[in-house]
């Protein structure tokens, strides 16, 4: 059976500070109210991750990097590395996310790399991916995600690829208070997951979380949810209330 996932992306937001009070009341609900079958992960900014980590019952609620350097190591100037944050104890790292590709050009070939590197360390890649709205206007969604997936995570053995958790996020989605419609996400999430089974096997495909991500809050997250191929969501503006993730988390 896969995994119902609902990880929180916090992008550029919080002091260090405040991420910790935030985390902490994400730990108390998640271990009072939260639906035991869900896996919870909280995506913070670099500087936020070790003092998030020490914050939570990480047995609970897993902790995200939002990115990580294609590099191992050596003179890279203001980049973490995948096995810095694989010290700090967090066990996940965001990749590909539309806002890395579109404002610092990251490509096919750079997320390969970090792909690699991530899964070497240990850690799970939540890959992104996800068309704009010109793209979806013209009706060549479903090719412009597949082919995204193929210049990237269809390159890994199935041994590897099992480790990943999908995540598709329709650009025109995120932070605009647009979402999919539950039959736009679901034939989406049909259309990455047999594009799996092609690739790899139905075996592969069917173990594999595809994530909803693009303005998912406790309102819509029910519907969406309630999809076949819908594993839960990675979550932007509605993951920094804790109440309101916590109502997302509880919406399957
Ligand atoms: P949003 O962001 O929920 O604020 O739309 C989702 C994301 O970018 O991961």
């Amino acid at each position: 059976m896969r995994k119902k996932v609902v990880a929180g992306n916090w992008k550029c937001n919080t002091s260090v500070q405040e991420g910790v009070e935030l985390a902490k009341a994400v730990n108390e609900l998640v271990a009072k109210e939260g639906a035991e079958d869900v896996v919870v992960v909280l995506g913070t900014p670099f500087t936020h991750i070790t003092s998030v980590v020490d914050a939570v019952d990480t047995n609970r609620v897993g902790v995200s990097a939002q990115n990580c350097a294609a590099e191992a190591s050596g003179a890279y100037t203001g980049e973490v590395s995948a096995a810095m944050v694989k010290s700090t104890g967090a066990e996940y790292v965001i990749l590909g996310h539309s806002e890395r590709r579109e404002y610092y050009g990251e490509t096919s070939d750079i997320l390969n790399k970090k792909v690699a590197l991530t899964l070497e360390n240990g850690l799970t890649p939540i890959y992104c991916c996800g068309e704009a709205l010109d793209i979806r206007e013209a009706g060549t969604q479903k090719a412009y995600v597949i082919n995204q997936l193929e210049e990237t995570i269809f390159n890994l053995s199935a041994e590897d690829f099992k480790k990943l958790i999908i995540a598709y996020e329709p650009i025109w989605a995120i932070g605009t208070g647009k979402t999919a419609t539950t039959e736009q996400a679901q034939e989406m999430h049909k259309d990455i997951r047999d594009a799996i089974a092609a690739k790899y096997s139905q075996e592969v495909a069917d173990e594999i979380s595809i994530l909803y991500g693009g303005s998912a809050k406790p309102s819509n997250a029910p519907e969406l949810f309630a999809n076949p191929d819908v594993d839960g969501g990675l979550i932007g503006g509605a993951s920094l209330k804790a109440e309101d993730f916590l109502g997302i988390i509880n919406a399957y």
